[in-house]
């Protein structure tokens, strides 16, 4: 032991007495900084005002210091991504309490004020936007927005005045106590502004914005912000470029692992499941094996917001016919086609794939003259052709086209000799994802099953909250008949047929042996909303709540009633008499947590809890692992006391090594949590050991994390909103990415128990240890025990492992996924079986991923 002279220790104690002194009295130690700077708030008009909130101090007014140049202390979260998310005229001040408020204009339309709060001016409480103009002058966007807001302040009663942007600069006023409520706006005032915003120019350029008094203190933590994120960033922007510098010097490593059995936990067996929705055409042209596009002619201008005038009900369809609506199939397919004495053809989703030794139901609902149906290849050849009599009413017709040759890009031509109208004109294979009748594509839904989900999450994200409440998915548009179904724009910027419905969902989870996992809007539509009023808004009018939690409720009684019951005799009708026996019900994706969130979502939860109080309500925190939303969602969990909460990230491949403790520091006396969604930026064999690290975290966190979905999960290519994909397809094929295998090798090697283990590894630095994961479970069904090694280092890592309380029985399977660190495609898993001796000694190759299992009974 180290011994202290006398003299060490009597300055040690004299240190300590004057630090106490210091503390105790309040009496700071003499700093090279004042005590007392000037805080500057303003927003830049960079990136069309997207830019956020900006800081910058000064000693004197005279020289500024931006604080961090480009760093967002706070970003809008109003409105659509395109074309808002804006930060106008922020208005900064301190109440009495303490608390900082920041308020600032959207955009140059709305009538409404944007608001945030902060103890600390880092982290901000949810933004609100409440309307200062009345609804009428806020639907009528020429009369009045918000701009150059001021506040002032007496006795806790704060007065806003405001410009109206439309009404030749008239001001507006009113006052609030809370900034939750407001007086009634009282507009057409004499000019009685105070013009607090000052001019300052920053780093060069002019800004105009608030100017406070603050403890130095208060801008030493905005810098230490700053550096602390910019350190961060830095660290996650690892790659394998990143790692040849870093890792220059790195020789092939050891590694001594013992793993013992006798220290071992319960982990949820949910863990791997799959991630649906209809984003990058995943459902028509995708999954739902549906050949015929624009089938029943409801493509729409507003699919597209009308920003593509060819996209209609004539889209995918060439030739000559008429669009009428009189006496239509069904008053949700209102429209069909005319032909007279004319030739009709639809071109499918980019083609028509269609195979010589394959069946193909056509049909359609048509009424007048006989028309003749062909399939023709691109050089107009004929490969399968029928006739159709109708009469003078509307009938579905059926018939079945036997091609004679395989085509990728086939057509379907419809020709008539006099008047014919058709509607709900189909193809569809026979060979559907286990021979299902309006089902899916066989090779696609393959390719996810072959993942082993423990459960389907559908139909989103943000499909499932929409962009405005008129775009909200409404599970009961989506069974039934298929003419019946409600066909709605796709927020992703084409048509949901719903031919892929909540019925099909649910048995395709059944088919794999999924737990299904349907998410319902919150009753406020998605934040990032464009249509009618922009972002989450008013949300469901409170007088049509009821009759939506009414929805929700409904769904469960669809899904579990009895077959007397309303809901359970419509899924009886649909073919399935037996209940699906659903578990698990989403409330909300990633919502903006605002009032008219937690109001709605309050109403949803506790209608769910009360009716149903066995299923798994699944909450939702927003859409990051941290800030506001997901602050404020965990908060509404835990008063809630909700079952479980969906968290959602999409990061770099650095973040995901650098945050692999996450979850160590969970409540596990709290909500659990299913990470709904996540992936790392990117496709390549790095990006997949990134993901394949993390699932080791994951695995050691299952006592809380209880499920986990990759997304998005599908993408057609050339019709993709959205990158990364775990898989991406074409008419003729399907194309996993690697980070898919590893999907894949967690989904088939689950376990129920995690086991300790312990690694010691020749290289002790912090940046090679991170990127060494293990992972060992049990599956108590098999008996197996599976060890997950990830080797995320470009040099070898030879491993000694020792079991402890563990008899192994017979060859162990041993399955290496390795490759380039770059590359994209052609890295597969290779499974052998090899001695227990091989397998726990056997070299880890650079960036590499093995599974081995293990067999004890
Ligand atoms: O997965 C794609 C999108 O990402 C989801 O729709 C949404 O929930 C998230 O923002």
């Amino acid at each position: 032991m180290k011994k202290f002279s006398i003299h060490t220790l009597l300055s040690l104690s004299l240190l300590l007495a004057v630090a106490f002194v210091f503390s105790a009295f309040g009496v700071k130690p003499k700093s090279k900084s004042p005590d007392k700077v000037y805080l500057f708030a303003y927003a830049t008009e960079k990136n069309s005002g997207k830019n956020g909130l900006h800081f910058a101090w000064s000693n004197d007014k005279l020289n500024w210091y931006a604080i961090g140049n480009e760093y967002s202390f706070l970003k809008c979260d109003y409105g659509s991504w395109s074309t808002q998310k804006r930060m106008l005229d922020p208005f900064l001040f301190k109440d009495q309490n303490g608390l900082w408020h920041c308020l600032w204009s959207v955009n140059e339309a709305d009538g409404v004020l944007a608001h945030a709060a902060s103890k600390d001016l880092v982290n901000w409480q949810p933004q609100s936007y409440p309307l200062l103009m009345d609804k009428a002058t806020f639907e009528d966007k020429s009369l009045g927005s918000v701009q150059d807001l001021e506040v002032t302040s007496k006795n806790g009663t704060y007065t806003l005045t405001w410009l109206s942007g439309g009404m030749g600069g008239t001001v507006f006023t009113n006052t609030t106590n809370d900034f939750k409520k407001y007086t009634e706006t009282q507009g057409g005032l004499v000019n009685n502004r105070l013009d607090i915003r000052k001019d300052v120019r920053v780093a060069g350029e002019m800004q105009q914005g608030t100017i406070t008094e603050v403890d130095w203190s208060v801008v030493d933590n905005l810098k230490k912000t700053v550096d602390a994120a910019n350190y961060k960033r830095e660290s996650n922007q690892a790659s394998a470029k990143t790692d040849s510098v870093l890792f220059a010097k790195l020789k092939p490593l050891t590694a001594n692992i013992v793993i013992d059995a006798s220290q071992s936990k319960k982990i949820s067996n949910m863990l791997m499941g799959v991630f649906f929705e209809d984003i990058n055409y995943a459902a028509d042209g995708g999954l739902y094996a549906e050949l015929i596009q624009n089938r029943d002619f409801e493509y729409a201008l507003s699919d597209k917001e009308g920003k593509d005038a060819k996209w209609n009900h004539t889209t995918a369809w060439s030739g000559t016919f008429r669009l009428d609506s009189v006496n239509a199939i069904h008053k949700n397919n209102a429209h069909y086609a005319v032909l007279i004495n004319s030739t009709i053809t639809n071109s499918g989703f980019d083609g028509i794939a269609v195979k010589a030794a394959d069946k193909y139901n056509f049909s359609l609902f048509a009424k007048g003259a006989k028309c003749t149906v062909k399939l023709k290849d691109a050089t107009g050849t004929v490969v399968a052709q029928t006739t159709i009599s109708p009469n003078g009413y509307w009938k579905k017709y059926t018939a079945v086209l036997k091609p004679s040759k395989t085509v990728a890009n086939a057509v379907l031509e419809i020709s008539t000799m006099g008047e014919t109208a058709v509607d709900m004109v189909s193809l569809f294979p026979q060979k559907t994802y286990k021979g299902r009748s309006n089902g899916l594509r066989e090779d696609l839904a393959q390719t996810v099953a072959g993942l082993h989900p423990r459960f389907m999450r559908f139909p989103g994200g943000c499909v499932a909250h929409g962009d405005g409440i008129g775009n909200i998915y409404r599970w009961k548009n989506t069974i039934g008949p298929l003419e019946s179904r409600v066909p709605q724009r796709n927020l992703w910027g084409y048509h949901q047929t719903v031919g892929l419905g909540y019925f099909e969902y649910f048995q395709y989870c059944e088919d794999m042996q999924s737990e299904p996992v349907p998410v319902l809007a919150a009753g406020v539509p998605c934040q990032n909303s464009a249509v009618g009023g922009a972002g989450q808004q008013f949300g469901i009018p409170m007088e049509h709540m009821d009759e939506y939690v009414q929805d929700v409720l409904d769904l469960i009684e669809y899904a579990n009633g009895a077959v007397t019951t309303t809901w359970g005799k419509k899924r009886a009708e649909a073919g399935h008499s037996k209940p699906f026996n659903l578990k698990y019900i989403g409330i909300g994706n990633e919502d903006l947590i605002t009032d008219v969130f937690e109001e709605r979502y309050t109403m949803i939860v506790n209608a769910v809890k009360k009716k149903y109080p066995n299923i798994t309500i699944i909450g939702t925190v927003g859409p990051f692992f941290e800030g506001a939303d997901y602050v404020e969602g965990w908060k509404i969990a835990d008063k809630l006391q909700l079952p479980m909460v969906d968290e959602h990230y999409y990061q770099t491949p650095g973040w995901f090594v650098n945050n692999q403790d996450f979850y160590d520091s969970y409540d596990r006396s709290k909500s659990k949590v299913y990470l709904g969604e996540y992936a790392s930026w990117g496709s390549s064999v790095y990006n997949a050991l990134a993901e394949a690290l993390y699932l080791t975290a994951l695995e050691r966190n299952g006592d809380v994390v209880s499920m986990a979905s990759y997304a998005p999960l599908l993408a057609k290519e050339n019709h993709t909103q959205w990158n990364p994909d775990l898989v991406y397809f074409n008419n003729t094929e399907v194309k996993p990415t690697v980070n898919y295998y590893v999907q894949q090798l967690y989904g088939q090697n689950p376990g129920d128990s995690y086991i300790q283990s312990f690694t010691e590894l020749s290289d002790n630095s912090a940046e090679v240890q991170k990127r060494i994961g293990i992972s060992v479970v049990k599956d108590s069904k098999s008996g197996d025990v599976i060890v997950k090694l990830v080797n995320m280092l470009p040099v070898a890592v030879t491993p000694q492992m020792e079991l402890q309380d563990i008899t192994p029985k017979g060859p162990v399977s041993y399955t290496t996924f390795k490759g380039n660190a770059n590359a994209k495609s052609n890295v597969l898993p290779v499974t052998a079986a090899v001695s227990l001796s091989e397998a726990v000694s056997k070299e880890l190759a650079p960036y590499s991923f093995t599974v081995i299992r293990i067999k004890t009974k």
